[in-house]
């Protein structure tokens, strides 16, 4: 299905990815339109082999340590695009840099082998909603936009990719994920780090990632961060030992482990929204966790879904795409 151009979506180590030839631009334009996303916002191409990435991209010697110490794995890396690229325009939203990435789960890896050419993947979600880590969340969402999906179960990471922008003088991250600062910096050492949540109105003006809208992975109810009780009309998400009093819990790990709550997050925000909301509660509250290491990425996300919610002119992409 994916070599004839239509859209499978599959499950990778992090989170399923909407997948469809990137080297179709009319194949890249119904992802767009399946997720009613900004055309502005580029895509990752997704390869079976550290080799097959590469040779999309202009390589450095910084590109090829980081691929070989973290690929396959949650690692999507920003590179100049090759002029024999494949990957076609619309992918990388006309920029002259693509993303790549290798996944690390062996059916993704199989079936990209299968495939034999770039696959673009983004989250396959609606554009802003809650990113799926599973075949029932991507149904919830995508059902009746997409050809198929690929039920591989859960996702055992739960978190997207850390993306790292080597386009630049210095390596920048310009996403935090489940490879943490502190692993990069033992294969590359110091490098600048993205502050965790730009303002609304620096991500609007800067669009250097467009995937970094401050308003993203959003559940329709609000979410209050570092909560120190559970209102009775929200629901919790609990990190540790759970409030007693709250009316509907998910809790990321009891026992306060980080990479648990990471396969745990989009799972906890996708049943907490639903649940609260036949419930007819009226917000999430989410207990204080740490911010360093996974906690890094874990709480990239929770800002984000706690933000401002903010639209975009040309956010419909079906709008920008006719
Ligand atoms: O874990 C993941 O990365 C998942 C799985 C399916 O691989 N994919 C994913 O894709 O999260 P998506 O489209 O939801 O996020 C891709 C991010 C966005 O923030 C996008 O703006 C950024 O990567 N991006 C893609 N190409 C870029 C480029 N050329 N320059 C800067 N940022 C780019
Ligand atoms: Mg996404």
């Amino acid at each position: 299905m994916l070599r004839d151009g239509r859209l499978v979506a599959f499950g990778t180590e992090t989170v399923y990815g909407l997948g469809g030839i990137a080297t179709s631009a009319e194949t890249v334009a119904r992802i767009f339109a399946a997720k009613n996303r900004p055309v502005f916002n580029p895509l990752i191409s997704h390869f079976p082999t550290i080799e097959a990435a590469l040779h999309e991209v202009i390589a450095s010697p910084i590109s090829q340590r980081l691929a070989e110490a973290f690929w396959p794995g949650p690692l999507t890396l920003i590179l100049p695009r090759h002029a024999d690229s494949r990957i076609c325009d619309l992918a990388c939203a006309g920029l002259a840099s693509v993303a790549v990435r290798v996944p690390a789960h062996p059916v993704a890896r199989a079936l990209l082998q299968e495939v034999g050419l770039p696959v673009a993947a983004p989250s396959a979600n609606p554009s802003g909603r809650v990113s799926p880590t599973s075949a029932a969340h991507v149904l919830a969402g995508l059902e009746g936009r997409i050809d198929a999906v690929l039920d591989m179960g859960d996702c055992p990471v739960g978190l997207e990719s850390t993306v790292l922008d080597l386009t630049g003088a210095h390596p920048v991250i310009l996403r935090p994920g489940a490879i943490t600062n502190d692993a990069l910096e033992r294969v590359i050492g110091p490098f600048a780090r993205r502050e965790a949540v730009p303002s609304p109105e620096e991500n609007d003006a800067v669009l250097r990632s467009p995937g970094l809208m401050s308003s993203h992975y959003a559940p329709s109810l609000p979410l209050r961060l570092n909560a120190q009780d559970c209102h009775e009309n929200e629901a919790l998400l609990a990190f540790g030992t759970p409030f007693p009093d709250a009316p509907l819990i998910w809790n990321l790990s009891a026992s306060g482990d980080m990479v648990e709550a990471a396969a745990r997050l989009y799972a906890g925000l996708h049943f907490l929204d639903k649940t609260g909301c036949a419930q007819g509660l009226e917000g999430i509250a989410v207990m204080k966790m740490s911010e360093h290491g996974l906690g890094q990425a874990i709480m990239d996300r929770l800002k984000r879904a706690a933000a401002p919610r903010t639209r975009h002119p040309g956010h419909d992409a079906s709008e920008s795409l006719t």
